[in-house]
């Protein structure tokens, strides 16, 4: 039982937040989060200013499946199986700590030790707490540390306190759990609700919709069944973030692709930070989609919240909804990610002049350079005066201008749709200029075959080989 429940498959971030929701269901004020460096011994406590428990209830607390999953709960609970504190915990230690105090009542604690029970092949919680943290809940009168030792999920125990790589690697995984909780947990410190604290350090809030952006195009806000709201956020193109470290701190921490996709929050909480939901694929295109789903937790069953509370599947009538909700808000997403920011609303008077056209044909796409762009007609303007100079402004504006980002998207849209290269090219002008290559060629002395073949090496000759062997 307890080797499965250590399989339930949390990572350390989530791990821990699942600890915190128990903190903020307890109506903590402040949550301090501490790791201590001690190698294979090292330690992470949990501890808020809540309402504690009393021993007994602290026994209920650690007892596996404290609660019954069905019980209703309030509206900000945000727990459910009654498994959270033990999962989470077993997930990533062998020894657990709870200590809490109740209001004028005596602080009490009690201990998991996963080796003990596996040796006397009893559930019996042991009278046991480390001694360094017996004065832990001095400086508040009501609250609860949660103190997870013996973690071998996240540091090999017979590590030494001064190996540097552990201790880099152990840095390293505790900088994603800071940043998980600044995301999981945002709307609860942007309302200053709680204030969370990463040794010593109040952690500030990570908020995925960047609402400080004044570019930032929201979408009206839609009600599905059970008492659940969408609103999809287009997070403006990187050139029209107020800065560049705005731009760098929107990304999120796995990413501008991981982290588009559906924002589902249960009771404010986040439970899944970025994720279609099987709907579609995560794409460079979407990158700047981000969409709220707000669920009470009495949607739970329908929605099949996990264990672990990083996981929700809507049910058949609500994922229809935001599948076509998504789809707006991607169509949107994908023009401003096209457009390198470029405002698309038209200016009083006048309208945009492209330099590259998404053309449509015959239902196929392709890119085209838009020939009534008044900058080309003043570089036609330009030929007759001194061609040489003409067409090497032309080029370079059209190199400078080639719409990769478009391209890009409509390949991730419409892959077999794309024109081919040269598909209803005029190919006796391609065959002409083919001639006079060849000419000059044979005129420079090549034989028929040396020319020919280095004819095949110009692009975009190599394409036409049977027209090159007819000449
Ligand atoms: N920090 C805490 N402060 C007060 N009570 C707590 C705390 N952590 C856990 N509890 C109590 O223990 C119970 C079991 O917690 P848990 O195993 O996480 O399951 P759940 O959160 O689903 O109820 C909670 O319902 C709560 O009554
Ligand atoms: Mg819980």
């Amino acid at each position: 039982m307890v080797e499965t429940f250590r399989a339930i498959g949390y990572s350390l971030e989530t791990a821990v937040a699942d600890i915190i929701d128990n903190s903020i269901s307890a109506d903590a004020k402040n949550i301090w989060i501490d790791r201590f460096w001690r190698g294979g011994q090292s330690v992470i406590t949990i501890k808020d200013d809540g309402h504690g428990m009393t021993s007994s209830e602290t026994i209920q607390a650690m007892r596996p499946g404290s609660q019954n999953p069905n019980e209703e709960r309030s509206e900000k609970d945000l727990g459910r199986f009654g498994l959270g504190l033990k999962t989470a915990s077993f997930s990533q230690c062998r020894k657990v700590t709870v200590f809490s105090k109740r209001k004028d009542n005596n602080p009490a604690y009690w201990t998991w030790d996963l080796d003990y029970v596996a040796q006397n092949d009893t559930w019996d919680l042991l009278k046991w707490m480390p001694d360094d943290f017996s004065s832990a809940l001095d400086d508040v009168e009501s609250g609860t540390i949660v103190i997870w030792n013996d973690m071998d999920r996240v540091v090999r125990s017979t590590i030494s306190e001064n190996d540097l790589n552990a201790h880099e690697k152990f840095s390293r995984s505790m900088d994603r759990v800071k940043n998980h909780i600044a995301m999981t947990f945002h709307r609860f410190i942007e309302a200053k609700s709680v204030k969370l604290y990463w040794c010593g350090h109040e952690i500030e809030p990570w908020n995925p919709f960047c609402p400080t952006e004044s570019k930032i195009q929201v979408m009206p806000e839609d009600h599905l069944n059970g008492g659940v709201t969408v609103r999809g956020y287009i997070l403006p193109h990187k050139k029209n973030f107020s800065s560049e470290k705005a731009y760098l701190a929107a990304e999120g921490m796995n990413g501008w692709n991981a982290h588009q996709g559906f924002y589902i929050y249960r009771g404010k909480r986040l439970l899944l930070a970025g994720n279609w939901l099987g709907m579609f694929k995560q794409e460079d295109p979407y990158k700047l989609v981000r969409v709220q789903v707000d669920i009470p937790n009495t949607q739970d069953s329908e929605w099949k919240i996990d264990i672990k509370k990083s996981q929700a599947y809507p049910p058949s009538g609500c994922r229809d909804v935001l599948e076509s909700y998504a789809r707006k808000a991607r169509r949107t997403g994908v023009e401003v990610y096209k457009h390198r920011g470029r405002i698309l609303k038209q200016r009083a008077g006048t309208s945009f002049q492209p330099l590259w056209e998404d053309k449509r044909k015959d239902g196929k796409w392709s890119f085209v350079v838009n020939r009534n762009n008044e900058l080309i007609l003043r570089v036609r303007e330009m030929a007759h005066e001194n061609p040489d100079k003409a067409i090497e402004t032309l080029l370079r504006i059209i190199e400078e201008a080639i719409p990769t980002k478009a391209v890009y998207a409509n390949q991730v849209e419409m892959e077999s749709t794309q024109k081919d290269a040269f598909e209803g090219f005029d190919m006796d002008a391609l065959k002409s200029l083919a001639e006079t290559l060849y000419e000059t060629k044979i005129n420079a002395g090549l034989s028929p075959e040396q020319a020919r073949n280095e004819i095949k090496n110009i692009e975009p000759f190599n394409n036409f080989e049977e027209l090159i062997d007819s000449l």
